[in-house]
């Protein structure tokens, strides 16, 4: 079946979004529906909550012909079946996916079963539905230890420490396949650096179950008073002051990768092509408890402890591709990321709950 054409007003253009009531999912939903494309998402709710997607049509102002919600999960085939029946959809964001770099050392079986086999279902009722333009939420964690700094797209994949990780590099290269069988696929893979931040609005942002492992959702709970100091994981490294260095981009950012992806793929020849997002600029353990502090106004706690096994020390992105190609580029620097997390963890302290 041949596939969707996307050359036509976003307003005629419908977007599946998997895991639209998520972190990095409800704010891309944010910034579809601002530029007036219509959204339906598909969540289980597995790590999120439906209390989100209400407040992404509080911040947009739309309505249900401009948002539909489906609470299910990517293995329920007959229901994806029929979301692609009862939607004229044109394009898939594909976020939906486990993400927790610990859990999947224990979990490794749920996480293949549900990341790659969700991606499976999803691929499948796409193209009964002739949909094959496909936005998938990679990460940087395929690169594994970088062979160069800062990271190209041609920079080669490496091994990821983690089931998560392997998860994602799998999916990409599922993706890769499909196209090589199918090239009426049109597939953007874009890699993230460390998404943060929230909504300038403070109505969306992460909300993490139980105690966050990623830092600036740490560091934010610290900030609120629910966790006591923050853990800094070495300070030993081959960096300029010793702890981890990372290439952090505002969610907001980020979300706007996504609808800048969807414009170009619309543009362009079919394919795959993978694009970085990220900063191309590096901060520090301890800049960016410097940036909270100057945020939250007031001092953190924080005490200098082991490595954590898995980490590397330097990771951040050549963005330069997704600038000439796209003409995408981060706009908001550390502190405005960090005003705008702490926005969001102080008018919500246990988030969505
Ligand atoms: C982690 C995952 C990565 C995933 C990403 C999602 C690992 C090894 N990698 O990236 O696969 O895509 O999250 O956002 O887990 N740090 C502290 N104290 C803390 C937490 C973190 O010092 O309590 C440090 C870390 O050592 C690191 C930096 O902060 O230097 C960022 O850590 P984190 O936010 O967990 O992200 P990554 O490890 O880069």
């Amino acid at each position: 079946m041949p596939n969707k054409n996307l050359n036509k007003a976003p307003s005629e253009t419908t977007v599946l979004v998997t895991g639209g009531a998520g972190y990095i999912g409800s704010h891309t939903c944010v910034e579809l529906l601002n530029k007036g494309y219509k959204v339906v998402i598909v969540d289980d709710l597995s790590n999120s909550k439906k209390e989100a997607v209400r407040r992404i049509k509080e911040i947009t102002g739309v309505d249900d012909s401009q948002l539909i919600f489906y609470e299910n999960n990517l293995l329920e085939m007959d229901v994806i079946q029929d979301i692609f029946k009862e939607n004229e959809i044109d394009a898939i964001m594909h976020f939906a996916g486990y993400k927790a770099v610990g859990e999947s050392v224990e979990k490794p079986l749920e996480y293949y079963v549900n990341n790659l086999m969700g991606s499976f279902v999803l691929c499948d009722c796409a193209r009964d539905a002739g949909v094959k333009n496909l936005i998938f939420s990679s990460s940087a964690t395929v690169y594994g230890d970088p062979a160069e700094i800062p990271i190209t797209e041609n920079c080669p994949k490496g091994n990821p420490t983690n089931p998560y990780g392997q998860t994602k590099s799998m999916q990409e290269q599922v993706f890769q396949d499909i196209y090589v069988g199918d090239n009426e696929w049109n597939i953007v893979l874009l890699r993230y650096f460390n998404p943060i931040g929230a909504h300038e609005s403070g109505k969306i942002g992460e909300d993490p179950k139980g105690i966050p492992n990623n830092l600036v959702p740490y560091v934010s709970q610290v900030a609120v008073g629910k966790l006591d100091k923050i853990r800094v994981w070495g300070d030993d490294y081959d960096t300029p002051d010793g702890t981890g260095v990372r290439d952090y981009i505002h969610v907001v950012d980020l979300a706007k990768g996504h609808v800048a992806a969807l414009e170009w793929m619309a543009k362009k020849n079919n394919g795959v092509e993978v694009f970085n997002l990220g900063t191309g600029k590096g901060s520090s353990v301890l800049e960016v408890i410097k940036a909270f502090e100057k945020a939250c106004g007031h001092e953190l706690a924080y005490e200098i402890k082991d490595r954590r096994p898995g980490d590397i020390a330097t990771c951040y992105a050549d963005a330069t591709k997704a600038k000439k190609e796209m003409g995408w580029v981060a706009e908001f620097d550390i502190n405005k990321m960090c005003e705008d997390s702490w926005n969001w963890q102080k008018n919500n302290p246990d988030g969505y709950r």
